[in-house]
């Protein structure tokens, strides 16, 4: 290759990693192309987030959420509560690429593991002692026990967990980057869904009365 040819073949891979190279950056909500696109819930036809609902009708209560007054019910097997504030719960989110959940914990509660496939998680612990955890897809366990005012990061896509190590309730707000995160909660996608039993016998290396002794925790 002649020395002009080179320099030719250099130039244009360093142009095509330039142009490459923003496309990382694109891993959260894409931008708004609008001031606001207040969530249509209801509409029948179905785009990668909601339609706007006309600019006419939105009001400044589009713009406000009081989900996160009222502290969760944690009567249930986890004794914790996730108040979700996001697209589906508060439209004028559409579309924003952000959202929030307010969790409560009872004493000994558990956010179980599970991850978010469309976001990166940060959380504030307002009242009590967490333990938070995630797990890295290396397997590698990196946790603390935080108290009020402390903040936690969790990578996007990575299981992660908050338990209650108090002796009291709990309580932590938690932000994204997305307007719905979406949640996949581990023993909920593989003990609460119709997997086979021969799936979890095999993979866990254990017989089907366990398998299906762990169902029926999460039977309605
Ligand atoms: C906590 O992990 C949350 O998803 O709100
Ligand atoms: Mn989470």
């Amino acid at each position: 290759m002649s020395a002009m040819a080179s320099l030719l073949f250099h130039l244009l891979c360093c142009l095509t990693v330039f142009w490459l190279l923003p496309l990382p950056s694109h891993s959260a909500d894409p931008d708004p192309l609008q001031d606001f696109c207040v969530a249509n819930l209801s509409a029948s036809i179905s785009v990668n987030g909601f339609p706007c609902k006309p600019a006419s009708e939105v009001t400044s209560d589009d713009f406000f959420f009081d989900g996160f007054t009222q502290e969760g019910n944690t009567t249930n097997a986890f004794a914790s509560f996730l108040t979700p504030g996001n697209v589906l719960s508060f439209p004028g989110l559409n579309t924003l690429g952000i959202s929030m959940n307010r969790v409560d914990f009872a004493p000994g509660g558990i956010n179980p593991p599970h991850s978010h496939p469309r976001a990166s998680e940060a959380g504030v612990v307002i009242e009590g002692k967490l333990l938070v955890g995630f797990v890295t897809t290396n397997n590698v366990y990196y946790s603390k026990v935080l108290t009020a005012g402390h903040m936690f990061a969790i990578p996007r896509g990575l299981v992660h967990f908050q338990l209650n190590v108090g002796d009291g309730k709990a309580l932590a707000y938690t932000a994204f980057n997305s307007h719905l995160p979406g949640a996949a909660i581990v023993p909920l996608n593989l003990f609460a869904s119709s997997i086979p039993n021969e799936v979890l016998t095999k993979t866990f290396q254990v017989d089907a009365e366990l398998i299906n002794t762990i169902k029926s925790k999460f039977r309605p």
